[in-house]
């Protein structure tokens, strides 16, 4: 997910390019003001704790872009190219470490395990919304 931040600073497109360039298959694509409710459900693990409600009204804030990405080793990748949590020891070349200072303004999310990502992307997506569809430089990403 490219959080509010990063729409309202227009990083949309180069942050979608790393993914795309990296070789990463995006499945699914789409922008959307995330519901308070939904928003508690994404978070949910963190429930309780003393950023959660600041966490909860900063996703819904303003619009998001959620992706669907799929390839081998892609939630791993992920995360490595979205950087530390905290954007200030992220380092240089991931995109929190380009792109972010504070915690609580860190550009991206990234499903953290096969099961989270299960989870999300059912809570964010319906099934007709994911794409099954081959990219043409596969061969050459893949051996
Ligand atoms: P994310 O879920 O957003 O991909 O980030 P993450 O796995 O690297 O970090 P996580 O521990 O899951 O935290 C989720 C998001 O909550 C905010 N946060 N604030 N103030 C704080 O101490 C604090 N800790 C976490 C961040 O926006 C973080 O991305
Ligand atoms: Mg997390």
């Amino acid at each position: 997910m490219i959080k509010p931040d990063g729409v309202q600073r227009g990083l949309v497109g180069k942050l979608v390019q790393r993914i795309e360039e990296k070789g990463l298959k995006i499945i699914a694509l789409k922008m959307s003001l995330m519901p308070t409710e939904r928003a508690k459900k994404h978070y949910a693990e963190h429930a309780g704790k003393k950023f959660y409600n600041d966490l909860v009204e900063f996703i819904t804030c303003g619009p998001s872009v959620l992706l669907v990405v799929e390839g081998k080793g892609a939630i791993a990748d992920i995360r490595k190219m979205n950087g530390a949590t905290n954007p200030s020891e992220a380092v240089p070349g991931t995109i929190r470490g380009d792109f972010g200072i504070e915690t609580g303004r860190n550009v991206v999310h990234g499903s953290d395990s096969l099961e989270s990502a299960v989870r999300e992307i059912a809570l964010h997506f319906q099934p007709s919304e994911i794409l099954d569809y081959k990219r043409i430089d596969e061969p050459w990403i893949y051996e």
